[in-house]
């Protein structure tokens, strides 16, 4: 583990080849972790109902510009069909935030149906925000093995400026904690080069990231979308594209080295960026791709931020894609297993 000084120094270092050498390094640890391979997650957006109003969200509950869709359970359990049928052992389900009987129903009627046609085949990552134990408790008896939360800055007063009153960080840091406790594998995750964020503050989400014993990891970039209300100009962090996606690698990378043994994924935000982007994150020791496999007319639906790629694309071009650009840049995509992070694996051992 780094301390948080050395963090913020590899953070802040403008040297390319000393960049490279991070990048390089975090890679190595990645491949002793599970060699060349790539574990794959076909990513389903179920819906942009949400009942929150994060200012930096495309699709938070005050945008009067987002068609609103809720995929029908046939239309769920179809597209994990057919994720099924073509190899895929790995799910995550994602939408807005919503905590009304209706949908938790809904979630766990869909959660117990994937798992009794797969035959308990698929492990499934859900991501529906913040939720009470009881829920928690009962997606995970239906079938839920990963959840993802992010906490988007571990940075208290930061939090606070990025949501409204009612949005509280304790709120955040209690879900993540009884997520943990329900005994699935945990998720959280940060933005990278938000307004007032500095480079401190990224040194302490990765210390964060491992004081809360996660068990997957998935950050990008903030990227800014036309209808959010993050209307703020005060910037620490590079801007500059190019720049911002070096330091999203960087944290990629040094996430990798002060935690190897976690599954961190390389997100579509880092390719909203730059197409080659998500390649990146796995050249700096990211481990898990998720390519959408929503159906294609809900995809422009689900825009959290500007430009964001994929969306004209189905879900065979994406499949496609994604083992094209892996196989790139020399490492493998593994369908074929599920995936689980080595991390939570060895702590269930150890009791
Ligand atoms: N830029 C980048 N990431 C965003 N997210 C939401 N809005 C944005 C944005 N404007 C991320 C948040 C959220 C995840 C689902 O998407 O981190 O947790
Ligand atoms: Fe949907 Fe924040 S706007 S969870």
């Amino acid at each position: 583990m780094l301390d948080k000084k050395e963090i913020v120094k590899f953070l802040k270092e403008t040297d390319k080849s000393k960049n490279s050498e991070l990048f390089n390094r975090a890679r190595e640890i990645k491949h002793q972790l599970c060699d060349k391979d790539v574990y794959i997650r076909g990513l389903v957006e179920i819906s942009n109902y949400c009942r929150k109003d994060c200012y930096y969200c495309g699709i938070r509950k005050s945008n009067k510009n987002v068609n609103r869709y809720l995929m029908s359970e046939d239309e769920i359990i179809n597209t994990a069909k057919w994720a099924y049928d073509n190899g895929y052992k790995s799910l995550v389900l994602q939408s807005g935030e919503r905590i009304d009987d209706t949908f938790i129903q809904f979630v766990e009627d869909v959660l117990k149906k994937i798992r009794q046609f797969s035959n308990n085949g698929i492990h499934v990552t859900i991501s529906f925000g913040e939720q009470t134990e009881e829920t928690y408790q009962r997606w995970y008896e239906a079938g839920a093995h990963r959840y993802l939360l992010r906490v988007e800055t571990s940075n208290r007063e930061l939090y606070k400026k990025l949501h409204p009153e009612d949005h509280t960080f304790e709120n955040r840091i209690n879900a993540l904690n009884l997520i943990k406790e329900t005994g699935y594998q945990l998720g959280t995750g940060v933005m990278i080069g938000l307004p007032h964020q500095t480079y401190e503050d990224l040194a302490d989400d990765i210390i964060f990231f491992r004081d809360i014993d996660v068990d997957m990891v998935g950050m990008g970039p903030y990227l800014p979308h036309k209808d959010a209300a993050l209307e703020d100009s005060v910037y620490n962090l590079p801007t500059d594209k190019e720049e911002l996606l070096t330091l999203s690698l960087k944290m990629i990378a040094l996430t990798r080295i002060c935690l190897p043994d976690i599954n961190i994924a390389s997100t579509t935000a880092l390719q909203a960026i730059k197409s080659f982007g998500r390649e990146q994150g796995i050249l700096a020791g990211a481990n898990v791709f998720m390519p959408n496999i929503s159906e294609g007319e809900y995809r422009p639906n689900y825009q959290l931020y500007d430009n964001k790629p994929c969306i004209d694309d189905s879900s065979d071009e994406c499949m496609e894609c994604a083992g094209k650009r892996i196989e790139m840049i020399g490492e493998e995509i593994r369908y074929d297993v599920w995936g689980d992070s080595q991390h939570f694996l060895k702590k269930k051992k150890d009791g």
